[in-house]
């Protein structure tokens, strides 16, 4: 029985919990969808007749310049699935404009900056637009129009939200970087997008520590020719920014050239809104393409559907706006349904644990959207701290990005929830643009550790990876994949449809593949499992395998590379690395160190290995640890057995198994001696 099988016979056991009554008296309004009969006939009728489910959500959820068409075209076996043809919308509009008409003095984003005693900043709708207005003036005096890739490499503050909504309010295409990634993961981006224009800040801050993002973009664009302009917001005013003459500008220099109102531009539907990059199982991190109104739907309905939204509430959703959590639930979602969205800069930990919960405390804050990392980091450092804090405001909280344990959700619903909250464990990715399967606060009862059912619109697939076939009924477990396609679908990977098609389309025709394992129980609740490609999930960021390794390849010493994940307590997977060296090299480098009056040491040459991939990728994709081995487990075509690497790195080398198959069974017994010096003598 696999892994999956186990957990689905379990859950059999499990009885869902409905809504707990402390929901409901807290809510303004009566949920959105009452209960699970409620669910079931939505969702039966969005599979059926999708045209007229979400055709009349459209009509209802966007305002459209020119109403579309038909809801529905093409097909998700040719990758040619579209949605709202002939309708035509400006997301910004839809995001600021028609609630600053309605509701100008209502709280759009409430700024809880690194420092506290900065905090907090409050923007209206009002305001929004006014800001938003000026960014989008400044980029169209600089000639970006519909169409054009304009990359935004910001901490989370609000001029990341405002310089979101300026670019799509000139119907020109985001590509947000994560500003935790290098200037090398950043230059691969802004070059394989041809962004025209960059918009940063002067430096960030986090936990106190000032991020150099001008710096960065500087080294990240150094020779390219395709960045014309680079907008430079003031975060910190730090004194020694360099600014390049006729290509870097201060936004707020900028900005007080343009005042009033900038109209929006007029786009199709199947236009793209933004291109995220996301990392795959092979190869460069794939630009992932989002249309305009099929995306704004997924967010808007899923943000009032899961969670529970109504328009007076306060939703603080804190991951990262680099990400697409922070796209859809931090910025899209909240905006479009005229909520209020907290921004928060900073880490859980600063300047002590009690951080989210005093900013609970003080916005009164309805949801509460976070990584089950956090979670597992608060859990161990600072229950205490909880209690200190009135969060009885909260109603919903959501866990996203990994999958959550049973434990760990029960946790949360009894310390942060204190019994009174709904608990949406939330499944998706950046591919999906929103929720895929989650519970439908108020409605769908939850049992710790399931995602639940599937979204609206989601007809979802529980296929055997041996057969390629799909188990129908319950009680069944394999790979997840979708069986039609859903408006907030990605259309593309940027410039690589075959790509797309290579990636989701193609490994059970038909169907789009997710990449993770999961499984459904007799109630028809899902399991996820993770991921069963060579992507690692570690504090709920997605990291490619391979890219790992490419940047591991690039140093002079090694001559191959192979990264695996392996269980962390508190990261939920961690990545190890384990390299082998080009013959002689350690040696001449230890020669060359002693030249120089030094001696580098194996562990030295290790922490130069985790270094390479913080400068190469990022800081959050630095492996736990590197491993130098003198030569990895292959099969005879020379695959590596990452496998068998797994096994001996999580010290379980009893259960590798039939080595015989390898055309270098030796090299197991000289990894596990490896693994014992470098990473469990070391551990102990
Ligand atoms: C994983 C993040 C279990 C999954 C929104 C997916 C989850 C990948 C959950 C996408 C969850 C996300 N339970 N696993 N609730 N949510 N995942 O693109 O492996 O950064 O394929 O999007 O995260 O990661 P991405």
């Amino acid at each position: 029985m696999t892994l999956q099988h186990q957990v689905v016979h379990e859950a059999n056991n499990l009885v869902a919990r409905s809504t707990p009554k402390e929901f409901f008296q807290n809510q303004p309004e009566e949920s959105f969808c009452k209960d699970l009969a409620q669910y079931k006939e939505l969702h039966k009728q969005s599979i059926e007749n999708p045209e007229k489910f979400f055709g009349d959500f459209a009509n209802q959820l966007l305002d459209w310049d020119k109403p579309f068409v038909k809801a529905k075209n093409g097909h998700l076996r040719s990758g040619d699935a579209s949605w709202f043809l002939g309708g035509k919308l400006n997301a910004s509009f839809n995001c600021v404009d028609r609630h600053a008409f309605n509701t100008p003095d209502k709280v759009a984003i409430i700024y809880e900056a690194d420092e506290e005693t900065e905090s907090p900043v409050k923007l209206t709708y009002a305001d929004l637009l006014s800001e938003v207005s000026k960014v989008a003036a400044i980029l169209s005096d600089w000639g970006v129009k519909k169409g054009d890739r304009v990359a935004i490499y910001l901490p989370m503050i609000p001029a990341a939200i405002i310089a979101i909504l300026a670019v799509v309010r000139l119907g020109a295409v985001h590509s947000i970087v994560f500003a935790g990634f290098s200037a090398a993961s950043l230059r691969d981006r802004i070059v394989d997008c041809d962004a025209k224009v960059i918009i940063t800040s002067d430096e960030g801050k986090r936990a106190s520590k000032v991020i150099h993002s001008k710096k960065i973009v500087d080294t990240a664009i150094d020779g390219l020719s395709v960045v014309e302009k680079v907008l430079v917001f003031q975060r910190t005013a730090a004194s020694n920014i360099p600014m390049k003459f006729g290509r870097d500008f201060w936004w707020h220099e900028e900005a007080k050239k343009f005042s009033g109102y900038f109209p929006p531009t007029s786009v199709d539907s199947e236009d793209p809104l933004f291109l995220l990059y996301t990392s795959g199982s092979t190869g460069s991190p794939k630009g992932v393409v989002h249309s305009t109104a099929g995306y704004l739907l997924g967010a808007a309905l899923t943000t009032r559907y899961v969670f529970d939204i109504h328009q007076q509430d306060i939703l603080f959703t804190a991951g990262d706006v680099g990400w697409i959590t922070g796209h859809t639930y931090a910025c899209y979602g909240p905006l479009l349904l005229g909520c209020a969205t907290i921004i928060f800069e900073s880490t859980p930990t600063y300047p002590d644990i009690g951080r989210y919960w005093r900013i609970v405390q003080r916005h009164k804050a309805t949801h509460f959207y976070v990584a089950p990392t956090a979670l597992r980091l608060i859990k161990q450092l600072g229950e205490s701290a909880i209690a200190k804090y009135d969060i009885s405001s909260l109603r919903t909280l959501g866990s996203v990005g990994e999958p959550i344990a049973p434990e760990l959700w029960q946790w949360y619903d009894e310390k942060i929830g204190q019994g009174r909250c709904h608990i949406a464990d939330t499944y998706w990715q950046t591919e999906s643009g929103c929720h895929l399967i989650a519970p439908l606060a108020g409605a769908v009862p939850t049992k710790p550790g399931s995602a639940t059912v599937p979204f609206f619109g989601i007809d979802a697939a529980i296929i055997d990876p041996v057969s390629g076939k799909e188990l129908k009924g319950n009680d069944v477990a394999g790979v997840l994949a979708i069986k039609n396609s859903w408006p907030s679908m990605a259309r593309s990977v940027f410039r690589n449809h075959d790509r797309y098609i290579d990636t989701y389309l193609k490994p059970y025709p038909g169907y789009y593949f997710t990449g993770d394992g999961a499984g459904r129980d007799n109630d028809g609740y899902y399991w996820i499992r993770g991921r069963v490609d060579d992507v690692v999930n570690v504090s709920g960021h997605r990291l490619s395998t391979a890219e790992i390794e490419a940047a591991l390849l690039e140093h002079s010493g090694v001559s191959e590379a192979a990264v695996v994940g392996i269980h962390d307590d508190l990261t939920g997977q961690a990545v190890v690395a384990f390299v082998g060296l080009k013959e002689g090299y350690l040696v001449s480098r230890i020669k060359e160190s002693e030249s120089k009056g030094d001696h580098i040491t194996l562990t030295q040459l290790r922490q130069e290995l985790r270094i390479k991939i913080r400068a190469e990728i990022g800081p959050f994709a630095a492996p736990k640890t590197v491993i130098v081995v003198p030569d990895l487990p292959k099969t005879r075509s020379g695959k590596i057995m990452r496998r068998i690497l797994r096994k001996i790195i999580s010290n379980e080398a009893d259960q590798i198994g039939d080595t015989s198959t390898l055309s270098n069974p030796s090299a197991v017994e000289k990894i596990i001696t490896s693994v014992d010096e470098q990473f469990f003598n070391f551990k102990k």
